[in-house]
Formats: C-alpha cells, sequence, structure tokens
C-alpha cells in the first residue's frame, strides 16, 4: 500500500512560468525547458502560465480564478519556477499568485531557471524568490539554470538557446536535485504528516 504523500511514479511537477508582458521571452526559456524535461520518464509537468492566471490583487482565496489553479499547485509533488529579471526581482504578477496561495506550496522542492537582459542572468530574482519560498518551508534547489544577456542566447536564425549542451547539462543538474527532494520528502510525509508533532 503507498502511503499518503509518497511518490511512486513520475514526479508530478509544476513549471511556474513567471512572467506576463506582451512581447515576453518567457515562452522559449519555459518551452525549451518543458522540452527537455519531456524527454525524462521520471517527471511529469504541468505548465502554470502567469499570463494565463492573473489573479486579483486583493488575494480573495475564494476567487475563482484562484480556486481554479488550487488543486494543480497543491498536487503538484515539485515546482521550477522560470523567472526573468525585473528591477533586481522578479514580476509582480508572478508574486501575486505566489501570495494568493499558501498550503499548497508548503514543503516542496523548488528549482529555478532564470534570465534577463544583463550579466546577473535573473539571479537577483531566483535569491528573491528564495526569500519568498522560505516562508512556505519549501527548499530551494542549490543549484540553478540562469541566461544572463538572455539575446545573446539566440542563435542567427532565432533558436533558443544556442547552447543547448550546456543549458540542458544545467537542467539536469538542477531536475536530479528537484526530484531526489521530492521523493525524500514524499517518503518523509508518508511517515509523519507535515506539520504533524
Ligand atoms: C520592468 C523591467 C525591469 C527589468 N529589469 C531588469 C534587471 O534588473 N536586470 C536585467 O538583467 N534585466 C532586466 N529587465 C530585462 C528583462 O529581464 C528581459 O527583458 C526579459 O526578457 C524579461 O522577461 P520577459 O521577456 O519574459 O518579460 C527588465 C525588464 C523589464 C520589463
Amino acid at each position: 500500500m503507498t502511503a499518503v504523500g509518497q511518490v511512486t511514479g513520475p514526479v508530478r511537477a509544476v513549471l511556474l512560468v513567471g512572467s506576463a508582458r506582451d512581447g515576453r521571452l518567457a515562452p522559449d526559456v519555459a518551452g525549451w525547458f518543458a522540452r527537455v524535461a519531456a524527454r525524462r520518464d521520471d517527471l511529469v509537468l504541468d505548465v502554470v502560465d502567469v499570463a494565463e492566471h492573473l489573479l486579483p490583487a486583493s488575494l480573495d482565496s475564494d476567487d475563482p480564478r484562484a480556486a481554479a489553479l488550487r488543486p494543480r499547485l497543491a498536487g503538484a509533488e515539485a515546482y521550477v519556477v522560470v523567472v526573468p529579471e525585473y528591477n533586481r526581482s522578479f514580476p509582480g504578477p508572478l508574486k501575486t499568485l505566489i501570495d494568493s496561495f499558501q498550503s499548497e506550496w508548503e514543503a516542496k522542492p523548488v528549482g529555478f531557471v532564470g534570465y534577463g537582459l544583463g550579466a546577473a542572468g535573473g539571479v537577483r530574482a531566483i535569491e528573491h524568490l528564495r526569500q519568498i519560498f522560505a516562508e512556505f518551508h519549501c527548499v530551494g534547489m542549490k543549484d540553478i539554470v540562469t541566461f544572463p544577456r538572455v539575446l545573446d542566447h539566440y542563435d542567427a536564425d532565432g533558436h533558443f538557446p544556442a547552447d543547448a549542451q550546456g543549458a540542458e547539462a544545467a537542467a539536469k543538474l538542477m531536475l536530479d536535485q528537484l526530484l531526489w527532494w521530492a521523493r525524500a520528502l514524499g517518503e518523509a510525509k508518508a511517515v509523519r504528516p507535515y506539520g504533524a508533532p
């Protein structure tokens, strides 16, 4: 019998696409990551795009737009956030979405894929997100995937990323960590539900 929380089959992860502006690059970055993840048989991704879930600032947890997302976020065993850097942090709509939920995030691993026009490559956005997810007792993966000077990662034909091999190696490292934590936390929760004495 499988205990509650235990991860038996592929890990169910939500890929959170973190920007919402017109003309954004996020679909290129998230699309690449989703294709890499789809080649693994130990992971199933559900893509939640912030642009399709612009939640109200009222943070009304009964709002139907938030309610529709709840089972998808709650059912995930891990998260990967694709996040650009906006003014040394991450985009506001992503914060509103994160703030609209609480227990759904709790005690799960989070991986990060960052990008930005500048040299920081989204690292400052990622480091801020680590602090936010710490509030939910999440574990942030040490290794991250970043695309500094993101426009340099398009090849002459507009394909992203130009260095697919290097990017895939970084994604593998992060995903291997994420899956280890998802299974480890699942096993722990099966023995002792999170928050129980
Ligand atoms: C409001 C705003 C602030 C930005 N601030 C930064 C920044 O601090 N550092 C950086 O490297 N890029 C910055 N950028 C560039 C974005 O990271 C870059 O345009 C990226 O493509 C944005 O993601 P998106 O295309 O998915 O919206 C900023 C862009 C916007 C729109």
